[in-house]
């Protein structure tokens, strides 16, 4: 998949040396939301088929085997995530956690670059309610119906 311009040929899939390594990423990255007070509670008690998905999607997103949409059919993220109140200290929390994943793996600093900028903007188009303080919690105010597809754009 080209992924742009200002991006050297081959994709990021390619750059990073395939599969293994969004696996690798997707572990680090659930064991973080696993202790993760706001989001642990979100994930089911069995993750082998969330970290099999989320590895798959981003494989496929930069540029490598598409087998997510072969099992799962178009991601329609936003719509996948409707069911579970993402705010802005959800998406937050997500991000930094994905952030700390991608430090750890240590890749070239461009591809750091575009992983990051992709995560930041993707988890913004995941927000489905309003902040709510604490105290409200329970009460949200839901201002999207989910049911716009918020892909983030093809690469
Ligand atoms: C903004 C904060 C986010 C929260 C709180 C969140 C939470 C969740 C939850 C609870 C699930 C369902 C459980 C599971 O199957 O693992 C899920 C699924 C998934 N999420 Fe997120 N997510 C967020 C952002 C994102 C972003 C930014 C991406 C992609 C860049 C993403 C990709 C996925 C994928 C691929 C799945 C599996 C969908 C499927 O095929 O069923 N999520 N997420």
């Amino acid at each position: 998949m080209d992924n742009g311009d200002d991006e050297p040929a081959g994709s990021l899939y390619e750059a990073v040396g395939g599969a293994s390594w969004f696996v690798e990423l997707i572990d680090r990255f659930y064991d973080r939301v696993m202790a993760d007070p706001i989001l642990a509670p979100m994930f089911p008690a069995d993750l082998t088929e969330s970290k099999r998905n989320a590895a798959h999607f981003l494989i496929q997103y930069w540029g490598g085997p598409t087998t997510y949409s072969d099992e799962r059919g178009h991601p329609r993220l936003r719509m996948r995530h409707a069911p579970f109140a993402i705010g802005r200290s959800e998406r937050d929390a997500w991000v930094g956690h994905m952030r700390a994943s991608v430090e750890d793996m240590d890749p070239a600093p461009e591809v750091q670059t575009a992983l990051l900028e992709y995560f930041e903007m993707a988890a913004t188009a995941m927000i489905n309610r309003s902040e709510t303080p604490a105290s409200a919690r329970g009460s949200v105010i839901v201002i999207s119906d989910g049911s716009d597809d918020g892909e983030p754009p093809a690469r």
